[in-house]
């Protein structure tokens, strides 16, 4: 069986799959129920001396069917507002006991205003003293409550000296989070985790996907629509980009949902991949179904382990790479095969919308058909067919 392990300094995950900050680690209950589904770690709700600042944001209207399509559901819920540090403490103090049977690793995230010195320090020395065995310091908040709170905080500069301060007060590995996208930030960010002697880099991606309410007018959660499986391929370019900035092990949320976007995670250069919106979404049994999906996914392939492959997929954001891949994947229509296997298709007509006309159904079989001159074996059906009965390849 393929070995699913992972470490960030001297701590060691059993796979590569956590449970990121927010709701379903809101509670000790809810911590336990994350830890059971055999996740590698879990990364508790942000504590801060600010909760009570912080708007307890309820929705307060249904959105329409498409924007929960799309995977943005709803997603505003007590867990908005932080945990007090006491609070965050005395919950990593009852679920300790389980996480070590579980051989999962706890990681305690705190919050405070950039450059009040005092409030890292002296959270993060509770959070020790209570037995968490990593600190994740939490600059990627995009809700714009409490100046120089989160993502408003994060520059250069302060993820160094936050990362120095928080490193004289702790022994236990430090991961700083944030949530910016854009390399410009990306390269900045990683000159300060880099000179703050950070342990490891939690990269959440995070883009408005901001949805207009067209009876009102307004935009529906300004600010924080931007969770879940709309982030999927800004993630990955996060990793991706963030890997090659440093040498320390990348944690990446955003829009992860099952096994292959694990696994994809994984080979953009993530070492470790987290999940939270879809467990809200869809329950905690998904944890258990990607970890299995991963696991099969690495034995079926023939590889040893998960260090196979991460950052497979990196070398490919080279621009010579990239060129190469447009020279060597060029090629006229004539050279292109392209058939639909009747065996498989059931006429379903999932293909039939081609604006080149080039499939279209065969009244006499029931079967899609190919128009081979009008084709112009763009892939769009084969993508579109669920029954995988359209074959294109090379000649
Ligand atoms: C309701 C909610 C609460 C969250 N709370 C926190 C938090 O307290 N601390 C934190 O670092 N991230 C928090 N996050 C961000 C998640 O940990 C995660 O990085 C982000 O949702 C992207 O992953 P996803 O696409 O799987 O949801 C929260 C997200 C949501 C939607
Ligand atoms: S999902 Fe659960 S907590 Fe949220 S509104 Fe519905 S019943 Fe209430
Ligand atoms: S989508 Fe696939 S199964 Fe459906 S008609 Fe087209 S080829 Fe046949």
């Amino acid at each position: 069986m393929a070995n699913l392990a992972v470490s960030i300094e001297n701590l060691n995950f059993k796979n590569p799959i956590f449970v990121s900050a927010g709701d379903p680690t809101l509670t000790a209950k809810l911590a336990i129920k994350s830890i059971e589904t055999g996740v590698g770690a879990v990364v508790l709700k942000t504590c801060s001396k600010h909760e009570e600042e912080y708007i307890v944001t309820r929705a307060t209207r249904g959105f329409p069917d498409k924007f929960v399509e799309k995977g943005n559901f709803m997603n505003l819920s007590p867990g908005i507002a932080f945990k007090t540090p006491q609070e965050e403490a005395a919950m990593i103090k009852d679920i300790m006991p389980i996480a070590k049977k579980e051989n999962c690793v706890v990681i305690a995230s705190i919050g405070a205003p950039a450059r009040a010195w005092d409030e890292w320090e002296e959270m993060a020395k509770l959070m020790e003293e209570a037995g968490a065995d990593a600190i994740e310091i939490m600059m990627c908040c995009p809700v714009p409550m409490v100046p120089g709170l989160g993502a408003e905080g994060a520059t250069e500069e302060n993820l160094r000296d936050i990362l120095k301060v928080i490193k004289k007060a702790v022994k236990i590995p430090l991961i700083m989070k944030t949530s910016e996208t854009h390399s410009f930030f990306l390269r900045q960010f990683a000159r300060g985790i880099k000179d703050g002697g950070g342990d490891a880099w939690h990269v959440q991606a995070h883009v408005n996907t901001p949805v207009v309410d067209i009876d009102t007018g307004e935009l529906m959660c300004p600010d924080v629509a931007g969770w879940g499986r709309p982030q999927r391929g800004i993630g990955v370019e996060t990793a991706l980009v963030t890997s090659t900035l440093v040498e320390i092990p990348i944690l990446s949320t955003g829009g992860v949902y099952d096994w292959r976007s694990v696994v994809e995670r994984l080979m953009a250069g993530a070492t470790l991949v987290g999940i939270h919106s879809e467990i809200t979404y869809k329950g905690f049994e998904i944890l258990h179904k990607a970890i299995k999906g991963l696991e099969d996914f690495l034995d079926q392939k023939g590889y040893k382990g998960v260090q196979d492959i991460i950052g497979k997929a990196v070398p490919c954001i080279d621009p010579e790479w990239k060129k190469k891949w447009f020279v060597t994947h060029a090629v006229p229509k004539e050279k292109v095969y392209i058939a639909v296997d009747e065996k498989k298709c059931t006429g379903c007509g999932l293909c039939f919308n081609c604006i080149f006309d080039g499939i279209y159904l065969d009244k006499v079989t029931n079967k899609a058909k190919l128009d081979l001159e009008k084709c112009e074996r763009c892939g769009r059906c084969v993508s579109l067919c669920p029954k995988d009965a359209i074959i294109m390849q090379l000649k």
